[in-house]
């Protein structure tokens, strides 16, 4: 007997990164995942990888077309939606705020928030319907808690999702539904790849500088507040946030003389 056994959990950007991470976790653990992305070849791999326990739905989160409804999906599928892990994400370009193309701003707002916003009343209406309720927790980032340069549109989105969990989580439960926000820090995945600083005093003098541990999560690390956040462990836990950060928010990086850091 594992942790999600019989239970069926949607993800949303399941086919890399910190989406694929989470849905090895659901599989090994005993669930059936519905993994969510534009990218098929992603979500190809990651079948091959944990078998017919992982089903692949290729879809757009930011979409509102009938096609893309992944929970609808799901549900017709399954009969029902134990957990949604809203998860997709882009960084967007960097540039000053003065700077940024309305286009990007509205790609990066399209996926992040319009995405997360159609995932949690998608799930929200279905988990409703169900006498057992739901887990519900959104990918949110450090820079959903605190600004930086650069990524505005980025930490609008970020800080956006914050609002729609808190009010989500109102709103649920009477229900039974759950929803949380992880805010990873810097994780080894493609966006963090795209947006790490080339060197330490970069890395001190920007937003998306390395944590007190002074290493990057494995995505791994992610997932695992995910599970417990989804588990009957967390039954308590509702509309709050969760860092998973390294000690990135505690405060700036401090050069200890005996540390070789
Ligand atoms: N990696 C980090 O350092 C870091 C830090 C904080 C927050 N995050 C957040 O974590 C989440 C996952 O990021 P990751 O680092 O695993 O990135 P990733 O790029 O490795 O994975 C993101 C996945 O989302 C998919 N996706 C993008 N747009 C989509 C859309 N419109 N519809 C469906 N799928 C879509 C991509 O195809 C990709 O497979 C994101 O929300 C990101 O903002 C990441």
């Amino acid at each position: 007997m594992t942790r999600f056994d019989h239970r069926v959990a949607i993800i949303t950007g399941a086919g890399n990164g910190i989406g694929r991470a989470t849905a090895r976790m659901f599989v090994t653990e005993g669930a059936t995942v519905v993994g969510v992305d534009t990218d098929e070849a992603a979500l190809g791999a990651v079948r091959a990888e944990l078998g017919p326990a992982f089903e692949s739905f290729p879809a757009d989160v930011a979409d509102d077309a009938p096609e893309h409804d992944y929970v609808s999906a799901c549900v017709a599928r399954h009969g029902r939606i134990d957990v949604a892990f809203l998860n997709a994400g882009i960084l967007g370009p960097s540039a000053p705020m003065d700077d940024y193309p309305l286009a990007a701003f509205d790609a990066v707002m399209g996926v992040n928030v319009r995405g997360v916003w159609l995932g949690t009343t998608r799930a929200m209406r279905a988990m409703r319907a169900q006498s057992t309720g739901g887990v519900i927790t959104i990918t949110s980032s450090t820079g959903g808690l605190r600004g930086s340069g650069g990524m505005g549109a980025y930490i609008t989105s970020k800080h956006a999702v914050v609002g729609l969990m808190k009010a989500a989580a109102i709103e649920g439960g009477p229900f039974g539904i759950r929803v949380n926000a992880v805010h990873p820090g810097p994780t080894d995945t493609a966006v963090w790849t795209s947006a790490a600083p080339s060197k330490r005093e970069e890395s001190d003098s920007t937003g998306v500088g390395l944590p007190q541990l002074y290493r990057v999560a494995d995505p791994a690390e992610i997932a695992a507040v995910v599970g417990f956040l989804s588990s009957d462990e967390a039954a308590f836990c509702t509309g709050a946030s969760y860092p998973v950060d390294g000690g990135l928010l505690a405060g700036p990086p401090y050069r200890h003389p005996r540390s070789a850091h």
